[in-house]
């Protein structure tokens, strides 16, 4: 995933913890309550299966059809052993209802102290937007904190899922849905999307940073005024990278999901209706806001709208760096 990593020169984080055969790092509050669960079930599951096959095997053999021997009358009942096989079956039931429903309020319920991070999912990237209103392409959360995220679509229903933190929830468009996490271990972690969301479904992947205690403020801090820092053309390949454009717009003349925007800026560009626009500051500015005005030739109108998620002066910086990009 080299495509839309942050610089990360500015801070470090070590590898995430290593996993068990099963599962990857249990590295949130509510992980070693669902892997305990998990585990329960299965060697319960591992211990009936051993069981039934060997007394199955043992009966069969012993009961088995030999010369001379008449099937002998069995009796139609035995209330002894039907209870037995009724009421400790039903007790394990009970047990595992109560784990894995206590551990589904846990999962379900934040404290309400939680940090609040907004998740937007559209196809095929995601974003997180960080109280102080900055945009990541990349989830950064500090370490023993509860972290509230509320979840949203921009097209399809997309889920949020994080392995290491057996959290894993819908984005569906059209409402919030909510998630919380409380990451116990330091490290880099990877987000996948898991609904079938079209064709780059399988890309749709960010990385997770869990930082030490004070240093993600100060990466909040100095990733949120990187504009200031920069060029407007630093910028705008920033942003590039940061906001997703790079997954369907290449700048090396390659076509993906949507046209190169090497060496187009000033040249006249074909459109799906066969007219032809001039890619100036207007057009580039129109297809950011309103992606599905003019669509380019050869290419169908896919792009998600960015109106209200990029600010004026980044808008800018866009145009900026696609001014400067030769052929
Ligand atoms: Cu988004 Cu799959």
């Amino acid at each position: 995933m080299d495509t839309t990593t942050t610089d990360t020169s500015t801070f470090t984080i070590p590898q995430s913890p290593p996993g068990s055969f099963w599962f990857p790092s249990a590295s949130s509050s509510v992980a070693p309550e669902v892997d305990s669960l998990f585990h329960m079930i299965l060697w319960i599951s591992v211990f009936f299966f051993i069981l039934i096959v060997a007394v199955m095997t043992y009966f069969v053999w012993k009961y088995r059809r030999r010369d001379g021997v008449a099937a002998e009358h069995t009796s139609h009942h035995n209330t002894t052993l039907e209870v037995t096989w009724s009421v400790i079956p039903s007790l394990i039931l009970v047990i595992i209802f109560y784990r894995g429903f206590t551990g589904y309020i846990d999962i379900r319920t934040p404290p309400p102290d939680a940090y609040e991070i907004q998740v937007i999912a559209q196809k095929w990237s995601w974003s997180f937007k960080y109280p102080n209103g900055y945009i990541d392409p990349e989830l950064h959360l500090p370490v023993n904190t509860p972290v509230r995220f509320r979840l949203e679509s921009r097209d399809v229903i997309h889920s949020f899922f994080v392995p290491s933190f057996r959290v894993k929830m819908d984005c569906v468009p059209g409402r919030y849905t909510h998630a919380w996490v409380n990451a116990t271990q330091v490290g880099d972690y990877v987000l996948f999307c898991a609904e079938y969301c079209g064709t780059r479904h399988s890309d749709m992947l960010a990385n997770v940073y869990v930082h030490e205690s004070g240093e993600f403020e100060k990466w909040l801090e100095k990733a949120s005024n990187f504009l200031e820092r920069m060029t407007p053309e630093e910028g705008g390949r920033e942003l590039y990278r940061r906001r997703g454009c790079i997954q369907c717009h290449s700048i090396d003349g390659t076509a993906k999901q949507g046209p190169s925007f090497a060496g187009t800026y000033g040249t006249e560009q074909p459109m799906a209706d066969g007219s032809k626009v001039l890619m100036d500051d207007n057009y580039i500015r129109e297809s950011i806001l309103n992606p599905n005005a003019k669509v380019h030739a050869g290419f169908r109108p896919v792009m998600p709208s960015f109106q209200g998620q990029l600010k004026e002066p980044e808008i800018d910086a866009l145009i900026a760096f696609i001014k400067s990009l030769k052929k």
